[in-house]
């Protein structure tokens, strides 16, 4: 399935919705775009190698018009493998290309890709010019500041220097480095200390380069404190755990005049999309899943969620109910 280009294509995003996998899939990336029509989205990672092989393209790319704009982000080291990702990722409509070189984990690594990537910056950019010459997309590429020993300022710039020749349009930088033996993927993402004043150091150096810092940012104030020092921010588990705290980002960021919605006008505009993900053979918890994160710090709000969890569980998960529950929500005011 093809779906025709969209006009979103620019370099520049002040906020962006981080890749996260099992988390950032289509349902939870249509939730995010009810609560900001701006930030950007980013799939999960994708193995290029796996989309290249796989004969359910369609599982992998296939994402929702009103996503944009939205990034896939790949993974992988080999260019003749990425310059068919590339072609691909056009072909269905992204609006951008995002290189996975900060994921941690030891599966991601033996194959030598993700992190461990950072230290052949070589390879790295052979990388980067295969997607850029095989598509006409913004090609970023998303990092940490180090990773083992390789933690300097002079490597962290030399790295980047290199990779903004090879044509990468932005730079994402989770501010920790990587620890590839000893860390499991989630201590790599708390343990590792978070050092901004090296990425701020990296933006006065190379001012050109369009820098997006991320890690450890939790609400709107942070954001609008970072973009007096980067081009944009990255949010990742704060909006995944509280998306509603987020739900000015239009309002406070962008300078839109709207007004933001509550929870129940959230779900309640959701309810076509749930109803079209049946009809196809999908299950309520798909989306549901990552809805329950919606209800949070209001009265009974852990017994709503636990209702819908039950319910699905039981299988008895259906639009009815969830429209029930949800009117509960609006008449608290929610
Ligand atoms: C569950 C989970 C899955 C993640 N998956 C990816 C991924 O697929 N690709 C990637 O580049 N980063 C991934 N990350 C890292 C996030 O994109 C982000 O860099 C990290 O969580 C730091 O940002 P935060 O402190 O705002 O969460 C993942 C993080 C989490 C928590």
């Amino acid at each position: 399935m093809k779906i025709h280009q969209h006009n979103s294509i620019t370099k520049f995003h002040k906020i962006s919705i981080a890749p996260m996998m099992d988390c950032t899939d289509k349902h939870f990336r249509m939730i995010m775009r009810k609560i900001s029509s701006k930030a950007l989205l980013y799939t999960e990672m994708i193995v290029a190698q796996s989309l290249i092989y796989t004969d359910q393209k369609e599982r992998f790319l296939n994402f929702n018009e009103e996503e944009h704009p939205i990034s896939i982000q790949f993974g992988g080291d080999n260019p003749e493998i990425l310059k068919e990702a590339a072609k691909m990722a056009q072909d269905w409509g992204y609006d951008e290309i995002n290189f996975n070189v900060g994921c941690p984990s030891p599966r991601v690594c033996s194959g030598n890709f993700g992190a461990s990537l950072m230290k052949e910056p070589e390879t790295v950019a052979k990388c980067i010019e295969s997607l850029k010459n095989n598509c006409n997309l913004p090609v970023t590429i998303k990092h940490r500041i180090g990773v083992d020993k390789a933690d300097s300022f002079s490597s962290l710039d030399n790295f980047v220097k290199r990779i903004a020749n090879s044509g990468a349009d932005r730079f994402t930088i989770h501010a920790r480095k990587a620890i590839l033996k000893g860390l499991n993927p989630k201590q790599n993402r708390t343990i590792p200390p978070l050092n901004y004043e090296i990425v701020k150091k990296l933006k006065e150096s190379n001012p050109k380069l369009i820098i997006e810092i991320n890690g450890g940012i939790t609400n709107i104030e942070q954001c609008i404190n970072a973009l007096n020092d980067f081009d944009g921010v990255m949010i990742g588990r704060s909006i995944y755990k509280h998306p509603l705290r987020w739900s000015e980002i239009d309002q406070k960021i962008y300078g839109l005049n709207k007004k933001s919605k509550p929870a129940s006008k959230i779900i309640f505009s959701l309810i076509p999309y749930i109803e079209n993900h049946l009809k196809n053979g999908g299950k309520t918890w798909d989306i549901c899943k990552h809805l329950i994160n919606l209800v949070e710090g209001i009265p009974k709000a852990k017994i709503w969620r636990n209702q819908i969890s039950i319910k699905s569980i039981k299988k008895e998960l259906n639009i009815a109910y969830l429209l029930e529950l949800t009117s509960k929500l609006e008449e608290m005011g929610y």
